[in-house]
């Protein structure tokens, strides 16, 4: 096997480690010492290199500014008991991260550099890594165009980051969720699918107004006259209904998620049976009215899942009992962390340890 050769690191000064309240986290706060860097010219990515974080420099006229060729992935690393770190998935987000940036026209990031990358970033910043339960070291992989012209044009150049920080549970209570049956995340033939800036960026207003109105996020439909349910505000989406867990079927709208599939291997393993179909908003009513709606939850990296309390659908709003610890999201929260953790055997090998 060709070993991938140690990335060059530029060490920070002086670490801001201490500068970090541990106990008062807040997602997206705190940036860990290093990053990496990696610049694409020529049709060629070139040398890494690992470097304090800090400012980049770029002309006004990057054309990811312009023209939003600019896309991501959200990962992250966890403590083990033997203070090794394990980084969750690395396969599984490069994966979707290729899709992402063909769907973009941006050039793929080799697979080595994203996996040697991440490594040896987080092995030197092993020490950012927080232990309370919950949390965890957020890993931010960036692609974005840097060509340095505003013609309209697909661009030549772009810079490859990875960054990271120490997080907090990313939901700190139950959520209540507005089905949006005005605004939409993505279309038919556009760019759902893909984790783009853009669709982030055009999702702030419909949430913007859902939290006005006393919700935290909304819940995108396909705006089709059933108002079929898509993902929840940044992540997938669960019902249980009756004994089933319900969740729409991956399509262009709809991110494939890497904690969704997770959620769903972990729910085979639980013996839950799962249903992926198509799941109209009444029919969360109907559910809801004969007593079989049980659950709802979102699944992303950040949240794991995220239990979700409320639904409003138009005029009509669903409140949800709260959940015990017998829940079936809370039983998949509690699986996923155990594997992530090292406390529960990694039988899928979704683990790299570093
Ligand atoms: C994640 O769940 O990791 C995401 O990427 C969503 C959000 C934090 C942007």
């Amino acid at each position: 096997m060709i070993q991938f050769p140690p990335i060059p690191v530029e060490h920070c000064v002086s670490s801001r480690l201490a500068e970090v309240d541990f106990n008062q986290l807040e997602f997206g706060k705190y940036m860990s010492d290093h990053m990496l860097v990696c610049h694409y010219s020529g049709k060629e990515w070139k040398t890494p290199a690992i470097v304090p974080y800090g400012p980049i420099t770029m002309q006004p006229t990057a054309l990811a500014l312009h023209y939003g060729q600019s896309v991501f992935e959200g990962m992250k690393a966890f403590k083990l008991a033997d203070g090794r770190a394990s980084i969750f998935r690395i396969r599984k987000h490069w994966d979707r991260l290729q899709r992402t940036l063909a769907r973009m026209c941006m050039p793929p990031v080799p697979f080595d550099l994203f996996e040697e990358g991440l490594k040896q970033l987080i092995a030197l910043d092993r020490n950012w890594i927080p232990s309370a339960e919950g949390s965890s070291l957020y890993i931010r992989p960036l692609v974005f165009a840097t060509e340095d012209r505003f013609g309209v044009k697909v661009s030549d150049e772009y810079m490859f980051i990875i960054m990271t920080g120490p997080v907090p549970p990313f939901y700190p209570r139950p959520l209540r969720v507005k089905v949006e049956d005005t605004y939409s995340r993505a279309c038919k033939g556009g760019t759902g699918a893909a984790k783009c800036a853009g669709n982030y960026g055009g999702a702030f207003y419909a949430t913007q107004l859902a939290r006005e109105q006393g919700f935290d996020q909304v819940l995108w439909t396909d705006l089709s006259p059933e108002l079929h349910i898509e993902e929840s505000g940044t992540m997938n989406v669960f019902f249980v209904i009756g004994d089933k867990v319900v969740t729409p079927p991956l399509s262009e709208t709809i991110l494939e998620g890497v904690t969704r599939d997770s959620v769903l291997t972990l729910c085979g393993k639980l013996g839950i049976e799962v249903e992926q179909r198509p799941i109209p908003a009444m029919e969360l009513l109907r559910a809801h009215r004969d007593g079989t709606l049980r659950e709802a939850f979102g699944t992303g990296t950040a949240a794991v899942t995220a239990p979700i309390c409320a639904i409003g659908v138009r005029e009509a709003t669903i409140e949800l009992p709260d959940y015990s610890e017998d829940a079936v999201c809370k039983r998949l929260f509690r699986a996923m962390s155990d594997i992530q953790r090292g406390k529960a055997p990694d039988t899928e090998g979704w683990l790299t340890t570093v």
